[in-house]
């Protein structure tokens, strides 16, 4: 008996999935085919899928000339399912010729042409209208948005930009010939779908609002807004016409940081009960964040990110909250520690522009504690401690790239309709953190009059 493997994600499955099959099954006697998990597939750089993997590998299971499904989910699996399986070929299409040479030590290794003019990556983009982004600010982060926008598939572009100061806006456009520069924001909403605010924090609001209000989809940078019912009212216009609204917190949408969350979650440290986390950045004191006595500072700065575990572990209700700062002589603050309980789980949250320290996560529950290394805002690598110094799990996920690809992802995942769940960050979560930007900027009026 003759057996060929073969391996991979079968989105959309369509005619091209089909040839392979059958002219693989055609090589041997038995068929066994590996399906990339969401999360394997996603390392691999594939962020977007229309299928769930349950869909997937069910209509591989149903091809007819397939003998035995099975799921791939790390690197090197490949050896070790070709000795398990005792697999005496291996196939694969040609747009992977070489690739796999490799295997060649424990098979036959066989490149099967592919079917022409047809793909997963041109069936999730065709029956969808291409979606133009719209770009509002032209500073370091737009910069990082347009290289990483780059990395996600799914008919989304960034094609035009908008400053109010139009040089600033030409300078990126000469970086980025694909931009079209515009020195007004009503001519850009008329040439985009969905826009990407990333403009100074107190902006956002208006910006953000204005887009809706002309149904165009919204992913903003953090803060959403400066004020709960700022925050509220962008999420009813949002629901009010079916548009996608989404807080740009990096950290909420990257694998490593779910993967987190979802540990915590099955109880691997029991009951959590406190949450301590930290991002500082010595900043020079000419950049907009040390010098701006009314938006600037560590808190405005930083925030998004270390309430991001807070709101998390500790939900959105009955907190009690309380803040420290230590002001510069211009009355803007150079660190904060933010401290929020809810009676059963505390937290402190730390700030830095003018104060460094290390830049790490820890949770900390009835069973142990887990630990992410800094910075741990990118989380990639975190460890899971108890009682016993010697009893450590470690684990290490990917984060690419600046990481705005997972967001850029989720976005265009919800704008499509491929999957609609916010629970990444919720509307309630992104309120709650918006109000504690209102509370903390209220906090600092009072600290400044002392
Ligand atoms: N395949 C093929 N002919 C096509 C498309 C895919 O022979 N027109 C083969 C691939 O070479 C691979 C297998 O089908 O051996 C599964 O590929 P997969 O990555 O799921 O399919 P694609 O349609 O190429 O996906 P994408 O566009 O997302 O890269």
């Amino acid at each position: 008996m003759k057996t060929v493997i073969t391996y991979g994600v079968f989105d959309l499955f369509h005619e091209g999935h089909v040839n392979l099959l059958k002219r693989a099954k055609e090589l041997g006697d038995r068929l066994v085919v590996g399906v990339t998990s969401n999360e394997f597939t996603k390392q691999r750089g594939k962020l977007l899928l229309a299928d769930s993997l349950d869909i997937r590998m069910a209509n591989v299971r149903n091809c007819p000339y397939v003998d035995e499904v099975i799921l791939e989910d790390h690197y090197g699996q490949k050896v070790e399912d070709i000795q398990k399986y005792k697999a005496d070929v291996f196939v694969i299409g040609d747009d992977w010729k070489g690739r796999f040479d490799y295997l060649k030590k424990w098979c036959e290794v066989v490149y099967l042409p592919r079917t022409p003019g047809i793909s997963s990556s041109s069936l999730r983009t065709a029956p969808y209208p291409k979606i133009s982004f719209g770009i509002v600010g032209s500073g370091r982060i737009a910069r990082r948005f347009l290289n990483e926008i780059k990395t996600v598939h799914g008919g989304v572009h960034a094609e035009h930009v908008y400053n109010p100061n139009k040089e600033s806006a030409e300078r990126l456009a000469a970086e980025y010939p694909e931009l079209t520069v515009y020195g007004s924001y009503d001519d850009m909403l008329g040439s985009c779908k969905a826009v990407y605010i990333a403009s100074p924090h107190e902006t956002h609001y208006a910006y953000a609002k204005k887009a809706l209000l002309q149904g165009k989809h919204v992913l903003c940078e953090k803060p959403l807004a400066l004020k709960e019912s700022e925050a509220q009212e962008l999420y009813k216009i949002a629901e009010e016409r079916s548009l996608v609204l989404m807080e740009a917190i990096k950290t909420a949408y990257c694998p490593g940081f779910n993967r987190l969350l979802s540990l915590v979650g099955t109880g691997f440290i029991g009951e959590v009960r406190d949450v301590e986390c930290a991002f500082t950045k010595l900043t020079p004191t000419e950049l907009r964040e040390r010098s701006d006595r009314e938006y600037g500072g560590s808190f405005t700065e930083l925030a998004s990110y270390t309430l991001l575990p807070v709101i998390k572990l500790l939900g959105c209700k009955d907190l009690s909250i309380r803040f420290e700062s230590q002001l510069d002589e211009n009355g803007i603050d150079l660190y904060t520690k933010t401290y929020i309980s809810n009676g059963k789980v505390f937290s402190c949250g730390k700030n830095g522009l003018g104060v460094k320290t290390e830049g790490e996560l820890i949770i900390a529950g009835t069973d142990g504690y887990i630990r992410v290394d800094a910075p741990w805002w990118k989380t990639s690598r975190f460890s899971i401690h108890h009682e016993d110094p010697q009893d450590v799990q470690t684990f290490q996920v990917d984060f690419a790239g600046d990481g705005l690809r997972y967001e850029i992802a989720e976005f265009v995942d919800r704008l499509q309709g491929w999957h609609t769940s916010d629970y990444h960050l919720t509307k309630e979560e992104s309120i709650k953190i918006a109000s504690i930007f209102e509370q903390y900027l209220e906090y600092r009026k009072e600290l400044r009059n002392k």
